[in-house]
């Protein structure tokens, strides 16, 4: 499979995060960065990178993930030149940026290194104008554009842009950080491990608000962590890397966890990613089972035999939304004439919509004795969600391209720079 190929499928089950919605699927025209074979061979002789291939959609997060000095750092630095690759060539928007002025280049590329890296000296306001104070902005439109980053990442700017850095607890200057980086609006993001200083719990909570952020500016990002939760949770795909500077499997999360590709994948996903693949999976009509429908307007007698037998079935409106569930026991007793929707019919116990993940609709069945949840779209009935969908789903999360599964490592090898366009 060559690099056009790996961005055949769809990004990753969406995963009830709002960043990725409607993310849709990426054609090889629509590839922002490209690495073609590219390799680092440091002057001492120490191999960081080894033709690494992968082609990042544009608009897309995508999570370089693996152990200590595997190479994740001197991938990002070589995508902004800080770094001079050995090998291979990298493509931005269909220009070699070995080609590019590297101070041009780093305008269109933010950059978030970890532990933020804030000017103490300088205010909140001042750290996110730097870039638009670099390239010779009016002082009022300074002023306007970090007044709209700090908004964007939850800092009230009139409170927050007047202080300096050491008045900001840890998950604020991380929010800096990100602003900064977003400066002078640029079309590329990197970002190494910007969270993992942060606390587990501030650290979901800056995740929830960087694809909140995300969902509202969609650059394409690469982004640098040790943490597998955190690469699933946030990538659209996710790169694992392993020692030597090998990239072992690039995928999006839900086939990364379902189908790795070496063992050392599997390894490195851990023992508990069963689990795991129930946040990165979501709820799609296909999977659901399809208890008896009853119209509301059916008659009791109507609906017991539509019931037919069945333990339970589903009562709907005209307009196809969903009013309750109905039991042969519910019916019985009651006269002809009774409502079903209004008079006997119970309301389920759980809904979900499609696009919420298997793990919250998983564990809202647990909630209840049903064990079944009802599913909507837009308010209307589509099926019922049993413990069978959850594997008909796990399934399908990683049989969308069979052949690729079949044919193991899915990261795209070597060649086909002209996918990039
Ligand atoms: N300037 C350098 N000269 C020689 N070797 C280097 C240099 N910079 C990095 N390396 C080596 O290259 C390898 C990859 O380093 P890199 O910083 O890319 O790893 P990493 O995956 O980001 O690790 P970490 O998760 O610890 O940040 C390491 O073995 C590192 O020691
Ligand atoms: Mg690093």
């Amino acid at each position: 499979m060559d690099a056009t190929a790996a961005l055949a499928d769809p990004p990753g089950d969406a995963a009830g995060r709002a960043a990725k919605a409607g993310s849709g699927a990426a054609s090889a025209g629509d590839v922002a960065i490209a690495l073609d074979k590219v390799s680092k061979r440091f002057a001492d002789g120490t191999v960081a990178v080894q033709e690494i291939s992968l082609a990042v959609p544009r608009g897309e997060l995508v999570c370089l993930v693996g152990p200590s000095g595997c190479g994740k750092t001197t991938t990002l630095k070589m995508v902004n030149r800080l770094i001079e690759p050995t090998g291979g060539r990298i493509i931005l928007e269909g220009e070699d940026v070995t080609k590019a002025d590297p101070v041009e280049l780093r305008r269109r590329i933010g950059y978030v290194i970890q532990q933020v890296g804030l000017f103490p000296h300088l205010t909140v306001a001042a750290n996110v104008a730097t870039v638009p104070r670099l390239l010779g902005w009016s002082k009022k439109r300074q002023r306007e554009r970090a007044n709209e980053l700090l908004e964007l990442v939850g800092l009230e700017p009139s409170q927050y842009g007047p202080r300096y850095p050491s008045q900001l607890s840890g998950g604020q200057r991380q929010r800096v950080g990100v602003a900064r980086a977003l400066g002078a609006d640029p079309e590329v993001l990197l970002m190494d491990e910007p969270f993992s200083a942060i606390d587990p719990i501030a650290r979901a909570r800056l995740q929830d608000e960087f694809l909140r952020v995300q969902a509202a500016v969609r650059k394409t990002i690469l982004f640098v962590t040790h943490d597998i939760d955190e690469a699933v949770r946030l990538g659209d795909r996710v790169a694992v890397f392993r020692q030597g500077g090998l990239l072992e499997q690039y995928d999006p999360p839900a086939r990364m966890l379902g189908a790795p590709a070496t063992d050392f994948v599997a390894d490195f996903v851990g023992m508990d990613r069963g689990l795991r693949r129930l946040a990165v999976t979501t709820v799609d009509a296909a999977d659901l089972e399809a208890p008896p429908v009853v119209p509301a307007s059916a008659s009791t007698s109507e609906a017991r035999s539509l019931l037919a037998g069945a333990p339970y079935g589903i009562v709907v409106g005209d307009d196809g939304r969903l009013l309750g569930r109905v039991s042969p026991a519910m019916l019985d007793g009651s006269s002809g004439a009774a409502d079903i929707a209004a008079d006997l019919a119970q309301p389920p116990a759980g809904v979900v919509d499609v696009g919420t993940t298997l793990k919250d609709a998983l564990s809202l069945m647990l909630q209840h004795d049903d064990g079944w949840v009802a599913v909507t779209d837009g308010g209307r009935y589509v099926g019922v969600l049993a413990p069978g969908s959850l594997h008909s789903a796990l399934r399908r999360s990683v049989e969308t391209d069979a052949t690729d599964a079949a044919a193991g490592p899915t990261s795209p090898p070597p060649g086909q720079p002209g996918a990039t366009g």
